[in-house]
């Protein structure tokens, strides 16, 4: 079964450019035989968390929440497209995030940071790492970082340089290394 990949992304504006970073992630990873599934925190319309999944009786979470919840417990990794707001995370990717926990566990994740500048959403990155170590699902060494988010993709997420996905090649190898050592740890058992 290929590694099943949910890529979080977290930009809820009406004017969001970050989405062809997250459209170019899911495509890439469809090159590396992985079934990725598109998590738009826009789309889901997700409140400022009052309630984590875990904190609903069985059965009775909103609907969005049970889906998120059967798409994460499948998950072989997850891959986090991170923008930067005044040298921080998203609001809506760490409200994205938050409503989930244990689903993580036991899963890599990997950083792509973007933004409108140089930087590359280098700062929110390094914030985004800690956030995924305390959720369970720890970053893979390697980041990808995208400059100028506005020009870099088309509307379909196909990069405007036509370097950009031999220059990533190693960050993809490494992502997918990790989950496929994970699948296969996971399935001796967890430590708890
Ligand atoms: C509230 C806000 C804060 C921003 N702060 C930064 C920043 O700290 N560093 C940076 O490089 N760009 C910053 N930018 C520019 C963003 O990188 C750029 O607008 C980018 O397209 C935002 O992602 P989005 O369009 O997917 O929402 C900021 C943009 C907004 C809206």
């Amino acid at each position: 079964m290929a590694l099943q990949v949910p890529v979080l992304f977290g930009s809820v504006r009406t004017e969001r450019r970050g989405i062809k970073a997250a459209r170019f992630v899911v495509n890439e990873l469809k090159k590396y035989g992985c079934e990725p599934a598109l998590v738009d925190a826009k789309q889901y319309d997700l409140p400022l968390l009052d309630k984590m999944y875990k904190e609903y009786d069985a059965g009775k979470a909103p609907v969005r929440l049970e889906e998120l919840a059967k798409l994460y417990r499948a998950a072989d990794g997850f891959a986090i497209v991170t923008g930067e707001y005044n040298h921080g995370v998203q609001p809506g990717l760490k409200n994205l995030l938050d409503y989930f926990l244990e689903e993580y566990y036991w899963r890599p994740s990997a950083i792509i940071s973007y933004s409108g500048g140089y930087f590359g959403g280098a700062r929110a990155a390094v914030q985004v790492r800690e956030i995924l170590g305390e959720l369970g699902m720890p970053a893979i060494s390697s980041v990808l970082p995208i400059a100028n988010v506005g020009s870099a993709f088309d509307d379909a997420g196909e990069p405007s340089d036509p370097k950009f996905r031999s220059r990533n090649e190693d960050f993809f190898n490494e992502f997918v290394w990790y989950m496929e050592a994970l699948r296969a740890q996971r399935a001796k058992g967890v430590p708890y």
